[in-house]
């Protein structure tokens, strides 16, 4: 079974390695240049679908047939998979892996009072719309380097500039959630633009970031005695995730050949 990874040129992924060695199967990343270009590189390489990660997580979706849940809320992607009549159904198993990762952090880690989430794209998006499933009632605040423009994200929540964070009472517990590149290659030293102070040693940080970890805004959190997690449990839940569906749909190819209903 062939899948892949559509990315944009100077994306490092850990996919390609992961899903070959781990899974046995074939996976390639691949950049192209213009979204238009996307089809025929899913028809050449015969993928029964694909990763999508940026900068096209939201702007593969004008070329999608069918969206399943929460995709039409947060207006992002990341699993693709092309189903035997040829359409594309587009998944957010970011999210998926998220839902079922969040209880156990609070489980592991005691539950927080609120949600912070620095950054506003498609991952951000993603596990914040998890959170907002799962804990309805738990105040939602996006950090944003242009905290005016509009998000997709129809469940109560603010954006705000990250110099905002010093007007928050230290004393509520919060959940922080690390959804920017900062502190991935090419520069793991870069942190996000948070105030350190911001961050008090009861509250719980979780950075998305896979590739590098624990990364340098992770172990500053830890050195101020919070508790913290990597994005790696996320990364292989959501892979994983993303190749149950991409089989499933293989399974149905291969029975349509042989002949099977
Ligand atoms: N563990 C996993 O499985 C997993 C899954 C998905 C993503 N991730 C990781 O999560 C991170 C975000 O992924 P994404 O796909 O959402 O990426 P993205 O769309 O490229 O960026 C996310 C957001 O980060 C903020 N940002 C970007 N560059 C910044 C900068 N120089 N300074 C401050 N903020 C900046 C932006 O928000 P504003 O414009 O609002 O400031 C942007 O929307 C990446 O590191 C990715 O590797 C991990």
């Amino acid at each position: 079974m062939r899948a892949g990874l559509i990315a944009g040129a100077n994306v490092l992924s850990f996919s390609p390695l992961y899903f070959r060695r781990e899974w046995g199967i074939g996976y390639e990343q691949v950049a192209p240049t213009h979204l238009d270009q996307i089809p025929e590189i899913v028809t050449n390489h015969s993928w029964r679908g694909f990763n999508i990660t940026t900068p096209y997580k939201e702007t593969i979706l004008k070329l999608i047939h069918q969206i399943r849940h929460p995709v039409d809320k947060i207006q992002a992607t990341n699993t693709v998979v092309v189903e035997t009549d040829g359409a594309w159904t587009a998944y957010n198993t970011d999210y998926e892996a998220a839902r079922e990762l969040l209880p156990q952090y609070a489980e592991v880690h005691g539950m927080w009072e609120e949600l912070w989430v620095l950054g506003t794209g498609g991952a951000a998006r993603a596990v914040a719309w998890a959170h907002a499933e799962l804990f309805p009632e738990k105040p939602i605040r996006f950090f944003s380097r242009q905290p005016s423009k509009g998000l997709p994200f129809p469940h109560p929540h603010e954006v705000l500039g990250y110099e905002a964070a010093q007007d928050f009472a230290p004393t509520r517990r919060k959940l922080i959630i690390q959804a920017t590149p900062l502190g991935a290659y090419p520069n793991p030293q870069a942190m996000p633009p948070l105030s350190l102070e911001a961050i008090q040693p009861q509250d719980v940080v979780w950075d998305l970031i896979y590739i590098i970890n624990p990364t340098r805004f992770l172990q500053v959190a830890r050195e101020k005695g919070c508790a913290i997690e990597s994005g790696m449990r996320l990364f292989r839940l959501q892979a994983q995730k993303s190749l149950d569906y991409w089989f499933s749909v293989h399974k149905r190819y291969q029975r349509a050949l042989a002949g099977k209903p």
